[in-house]
């Protein structure tokens, strides 16, 4: 059984972590204070554990960065470079910035030229980032059921078999995988969150994902 670590407490790394449990995945759920995960862990079943995000990085095979995008690379050095090195990181995080949005559109605290992910893959140059899931919010991250059949989950990063790695998880969870190339790519890929938000802002809902179609 291959084990998820689980960076994040909120609700992204729930759903996650419980996607990786219903598909047969053993889960360590990371937090600065894992007291707070007690709740999930009486109902997570035998198969999830929780510590800090050194724990759970340690303890994984392939790890989910699952936190606040301001607080990502202090996450990383919390989770420490050697417990993450060689290890494939899903990075799920955007950059949002602090400041509220703007007509429903979100400010973000990088720019074009470098994303969130591209900091993270300089943080941590062993590890094998692998940006997923950012583009859709949690409720339809994990077996996504949409009248328009499954969406299209955009990924990037540098290594081709951590993609792979990536690619099979997606597959599982209902998703059809664009690679997009390498980290820059990411600065492409992070935006399509704001994409994504604008409709929910303007009351159109949130039940919506994206596809690419040829
Ligand atoms: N919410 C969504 O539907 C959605 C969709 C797509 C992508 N995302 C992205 O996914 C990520 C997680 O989102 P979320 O909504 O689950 O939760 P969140 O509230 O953005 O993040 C919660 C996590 O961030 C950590 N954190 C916050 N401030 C910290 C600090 N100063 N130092 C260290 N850790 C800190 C928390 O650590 P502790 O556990 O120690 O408190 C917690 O684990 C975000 O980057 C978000 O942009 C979210």
């Amino acid at each position: 059984m291959q084990r998820i670590g689980v960076l994040g407490s909120g609700n992204v790394g729930t759903v996650l972590a419980n996607g990786f449990l219903s598909h047969g995945y053993a889960v360590v759920r990371g937090s600065r204070e894992p007291a707070k995960l007690g709740d999930w862990l009486e109902q997570a079943g035998p198969n999830a554990r929780t510590g800090t995000f050194a724990d759970a990085a340690r303890a994984a095979e392939i790890v989910v960065l699952a936190v606040k995008g301001e607080a990502a690379e202090a996450v990383l050095d919390l989770a420490g470079a050697d417990a993450l090195a060689g290890k494939v990181v899903i990075d799920t995080t955007n950059p949002i910035a602090a400041s509220p949005p703007v007509n429903g559109v979100l400010r973000y605290f990088t720019t074009l030229e470098d994303s969130l992910m591209e900091r993270l893959q300089r943080r941590v140059p062993a590890a094998r980032f692998v940006k997923a899931f950012s583009i859709v919010g949690n409720a339809l991250m994990v077996d996504p059921k949409l009248p328009g059949g499954p969406p299209t989950m955009f990924i990037c990063g540098n290594d081709a078999a951590a993609k792979r790695d990536v690619t099979a998880i997606l597959d599982r969870f209902g998703w059809l995988t664009e690679d997009m190339g390498a980290a820059e790519a990411a600065r492409a890929i992070e935006p399509l969150c704001i994409l994504w938000c604008i409709p929910g802002f303007q009351g159109r809902g949130w039940a919506h994902a994206l596809k690419m179609l040829r």
